[in-house]
């Protein structure tokens, strides 16, 4: 896309830009241009450029990065999450009910699908989304749902290890074959990383390694579903592959967390799905105080957790994780590009993606003082700038 106009966005109440040196500050201003963030400084010290924009006091902080969602579905279960306000406990099985209707659905109800939730996360502030596939478990139907989450992002993730379906029941090594061979040569002209399910009612550790050393030969990079629903090997796996990420980390232990820290994998903690299954928070003050790298995500699903909103998992994690606002802002920008292995996303510095958001609210303490207020103003990104 052709950028032919620089924008300079003046009077930012607080610039909040998580790079080192620049820190967050009052009275900045920010030059737009190409799509990149040309200049950062001063409003008194602004450049001229092609277009002005006045943020009127209001805060700036970087685009949201969702390191983790599954927006390729049809179909909800409104009713499941309704038995479980109920007292009814979450297990992987609900899964099943959405491949069902996946598989049954159309390409083009399954984009529209993806396109209303990219929409949605957008409004509120979401500048990158991962999406993966994982509710259609056999070879077409991954292909394609990885071929339509291709329309909307580069960050796709083959997930065909999400549970065994119905037809392999009997022969869940078989299925890991079918993941491992056929399936994998189908999906990974579309995506960029392999994650696993790991967890009782999933896949065995020694299943989850053996498919994402297949996921690395092919040329993805892997990351991990593990210690969600109670505590286990996954989070030990992933720190033993170095993978970039593992995700939940609801349940862990003293060594899982040094584990954690000394292979530098990025613990990406997605509170919507304690809130919407009623279990206990994960602790990212404890994370934190260790010394390892915190990412937010929504984990966007029809199961465990149908929220898109990164304001809502950040009002989360300040009230029920220990975060302080500036953490929780930090993980779900800085935090969720360090999960992708990005830098060119969720910090704000010369160079970097101009992926913005203008808040309503003269500071980013009011992402969690004001929870489920509207609070993005707009936003830019480098390929709308
Ligand atoms: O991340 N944990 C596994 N997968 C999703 C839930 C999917 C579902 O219940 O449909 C998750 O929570
Ligand atoms: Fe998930």
């Amino acid at each position: 896309m052709n950028h032919p106009t620089s924008i300079l966005i003046t009077n930012i109440g607080e610039l909040v830009t998580h790079d080192p040196e620049l820190g967050t500050f009052a009275g900045a201003a920010l030059v737009v241009d190409g799509g990149t963030v040309a200049w950062i400084g001063p409003t008194a010290q602004a450049p001229a450029a092609d277009e002005a924009f006045d943020a009127e006091g209001r805060a700036v902080i970087p685009g949201f990065v969702d390191s983790h969602s599954h927006l390729v579905f049809a179909g909800d279960r409104a009713g499941e999450f309704q038995a479980r306000m109920a007292g009814e406990s979450y297990g992987a099985g609900g899964i099943r009910t959405t491949v069902a209707a996946t598989r049954a659905a159309p390409d083009d109800e399954l984009a529209a699908g993806v396109a209303r939730h990219v929409a949605e996360m957008r409004r509120q502030g979401t500048t990158t989304v991962e999406i993966k596939s994982g509710y259609g478990l056999t070879v077409d139907d991954e292909a394609r749902s990885l071929r339509i989450a291709r329309g909307f992002t580069d960050e796709t993730t083959f997930l065909g290890a999400h549970v065994v379906p119905p037809e392999y029941a009997d022969d869940p090594a078989g299925y890991v074959e079918l993941v491992t061979g056929p399936m994998l040569a189908a999906a990974a002209p579309y995506a960029r990383w392999i994650d696993v399910f790991c967890e009782t009612g999933a896949f065995e550790v020694d299943q989850a390694r053996a498919i994402l050393r297949a996921g690395e030969a092919a040329g993805l990079g892997g990351r991990l579903h593990a210690n969600q629903l109670g505590p286990g090997p996954g989070v030990q796996l992933a720190a033993e592959l170095g993978l970039v990420a593992v995700d939940h980390c609801t349940h862990l232990t003293d060594d899982d967390v040094h584990a954690l820290r000394d292979a530098g994998t990025v613990a990406t903690l997605l509170p919507g799905v304690e809130f919407s299954t009623r279990q206990p928070y994960p602790d990212a003050r404890r994370l934190i105080d260790a010394g390892v790298t915190v990412a937010l995500a929504s984990d966007c699903n029809p199961g465990s957790c149908f929220t898109s909103s990164l304001p809502f998992c950040i009002a989360l994690a300040v009230r029920e994780m220990g975060m302080t606002p500036a953490e929780a802002v930090w993980a779900a920008t800085a935090g969720g590009a360090r999960a992708l292995g990005r830098t060119d996303v969720g910090v704000l510095t010369p160079g970097n993606r101009a992926d913005l958001v203008l808040l309503d609210a003269p500071s980013h303490v009011h992402l969690a003082y004001r929870p489920g207020v509207p609070l993005v103003a707009r936003t830019w990104t480098a390929s709308s700038a």
